[in-house]
């Protein structure tokens, strides 16, 4: 079933809350979508996930990997928005060491009880998982180092908010190290309308809300970050977009869906806050 949630805000976080409540429930979760992206393995590495149990690796729904665009170093303190089942905090608070300080923001309760059993058995005493809207984080100004994220701004219904939020709790110099979707373009050359598109499209699945590279510069700049980039790192193909959306495809001519192919990336996203 395709709904018009673009113009509801709380009807679109239910939704996503939701399906990635169901979600986490379930054996063998991979990637924003169905699962026919790419793996944790191809994302991350097999000798990085070594490092966590492998139930951590089956909790994961990312489309990148931030801990490869971060950068981080030992003793900061790194944000991880819209933590999930912790893939990313885990890795970070490794990275960081015992000097430095991991935490997680996540709205979904059943994501927030599995991200802190996957921290206890890591035994990672340097992390924390908090309730909380990535719109309104429950962190002071001026209080993070790195923020990191992995494929949920597109989530958001609004991303301007998530972005001025971000800005305010990154230190003067600190940087924003993101996996996103990312449309490389626009959708606004195709026979049918973009919101006809995004509507037969899914949010939950991570590629209806997908903002476009130059929306994304725009929000950013707007924050007031700098040195901003956005570079495409996987395209979707066929077998992404069915796995993501598996009922949207089918309201959408077959024709408009080829004119899609490539469109929707998933895309590394760096900026800096001033100094
Ligand atoms: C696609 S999953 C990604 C999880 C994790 N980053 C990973 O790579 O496995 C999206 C996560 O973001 C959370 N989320 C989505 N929108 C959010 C929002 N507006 N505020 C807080 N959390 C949100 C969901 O609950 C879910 O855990």
């Amino acid at each position: 079933m395709t709904t018009d949630l673009q113009n509801d805000p709380n009807a679109i976080k239910t939704v996503v809350r939701d399906y990635y409540g169901q979600r986490i429930q379930q054996a063998g979760a991979s990637c924003c979508g169905g699962g026919a992206e790419l793996t944790e393995v191809q994302l991350y590495g097999a000798e990085e996930l070594t490092q966590l149990h492998e139930d951590v690796n089956t909790t994961s729904f990312g489309c990148g990997n931030p801990i490869a665009l971060a950068s981080l170093q030992p003793g900061e303190v790194v944000l991880d928005l819209g933590s999930g089942g912790g893939l990313d905090v885990l890795l970070a608070a490794k990275r960081v060491g015992a000097e430095g300080y991991v935490y997680g923001v996540d709205m979904t309760d059943e994501m927030l009880t599995v991200a802190r059993r996957n921290a206890e058995r890591a035994g990672a005493s340097n992390v924390e998982f908090l309730k909380g809207d990535i719109e309104t984080l429950p962190l002071p100004d001026n209080s993070v180092d790195v923020i990191i994220s992995n494929c949920v701004i597109n989530l958001s219904p609004d991303k301007g908010d998530v972005l001025r939020e971000a800005f305010r709790v990154l230190r003067p110099g600190g940087r924003l190290a993101v996996s996103d979707i990312v449309v490389d373009g626009d959708l606004t050359d195709l026979p049918v309308s973009e919101t006809q598109i995004r509507t037969a499209l899914s949010w939950a699945g991570c590629i209806a809300g997908a903002l476009t590279n130059a929306q994304y510069r725009t929000f950013l700049v707007t924050a007031g970050f700098e040195r901003i980039d956005v570079d495409v790192r996987h395209r979707y193909m066929m077998e992404d977009l069915v796995s993501s959306a598996p009922d949207g495809l089918n309201h959408l001519d077959s024709e408009v869906v080829q004119q899609l192919l490539g469109r929707f990336t998933s895309s590394a996203i760096t900026a800096w806050k001033p100094i």
